[in-house]
């Protein structure tokens, strides 16, 4: 491993403990404005991105940065790229619904190669190195061994459209139980989602719409983790994808023949 890494990881962390703490100081905290209808943002998820780039910034002045918020873009066409979500799950955050994380991830020549999830409401920071597997709080994990649809347990999530797009998804979730799925969830942070799929709590994700913020860090813990990526056609994920399809390998293709949709 690149021992650069270590150092990129540590100050992510640091990153991400730093707005956490903010970010829970101001739980409860309920003022919010729409970007857009139904999309939310708050002074948490301001000052948590002011907070993340202030820390990168201060420890790779050179790198560029590309944050969720006012759509934030320093040191355009850096070949180091930090992409962030200082708050994913803000719509829970606004309704004091305790899921929501941080999504820092570093990229180089446009591949994720570091990406750091953290969790502040259970202390759960999720952590992964290219080709150096995936972390939880520093101890190993790994996707989950169920081997169908019928005996995986599914997340998704809705895009801010309330048009086709939630149609679609709320027709591929009645498809999903008709083959007998254990469950459906929809918890409310895309890059938990990931991370409890690369932890085994989940066993698969689909959302027909993201930005590279909400899965840049969670499709590298997942694929670390040993879990299959794809855009929601099959093809491979990559930062220009929109819709996303995970699970933990074992029955990708089953799952893509519900979900699939142009
Ligand atoms: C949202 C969350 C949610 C997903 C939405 C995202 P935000 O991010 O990840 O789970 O369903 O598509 O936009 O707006 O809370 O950062
Ligand atoms: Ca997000
Ligand atoms: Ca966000």
């Amino acid at each position: 491993m690149d021992s650069s890494i270590n150092k990129k990881i540590d100050v992510a962390i640091l990153a991400a403990r730093q707005a956490g703490k903010i970010i829970l100081e101001k739980l409860g905290n309920t003022a919010f404005s729409d970007k857009a209808k139904s999309n939310l943002v708050t002074e948490a998820d301001l000052t948590a991105q002011k907070t993340i780039t202030d820390c990168i910034r201060k420890h790779f002045p050179t790198h560029g940065i590309f944050a969720e918020e006012e759509a934030l873009l320093l040191n355009k066409g850096a070949e180091d790229l930090w992409i962030i979500d200082p708050l994913d799950g803000t719509n829970n955050f606004a309704h004091t619904i305790p899921h929501f994380s941080i999504s820092i991830a570093y990229t180089r020549a446009g591949q994720v190669v570091a990406g750091v999830i953290f969790d502040p409401n259970r202390d759960e920071m999720f952590t992964a190195v290219k080709g150096s597997g995936a972390f939880l709080n520093g101890t190993s994990i790994s996707v989950s061994e169920a081997r169908s649809l019928q005996e995986a347990i599914i997340a998704t999530g809705f895009y801010y459209d309330r048009d086709l797009m939630m149609r679609k998804t709320l027709e591929t979730i009645e498809k999903l139980f008709e083959a007998n799925i254990h469950g459906i969830r929809r918890f409310g942070s895309a890059a938990l989602d990931l991370c409890w799929v690369a932890c085994g709590r989940f066993d698969a994700y689909f959302e027909y719409k993201l930005s590279p913020w909400d899965f840049a860090a969670g499709m590298l813990i997942l694929e670390e983790a040993g879990g299959k990526c794809t855009d929601h056609m099959g093809n491979p994920l990559n930062l220009k994808s929109k819709g996303i399809a995970v699970s933990n390998g074992q029955f990708h293709q089953e799952f893509l023949n519900i979900i699939r949709w142009n």
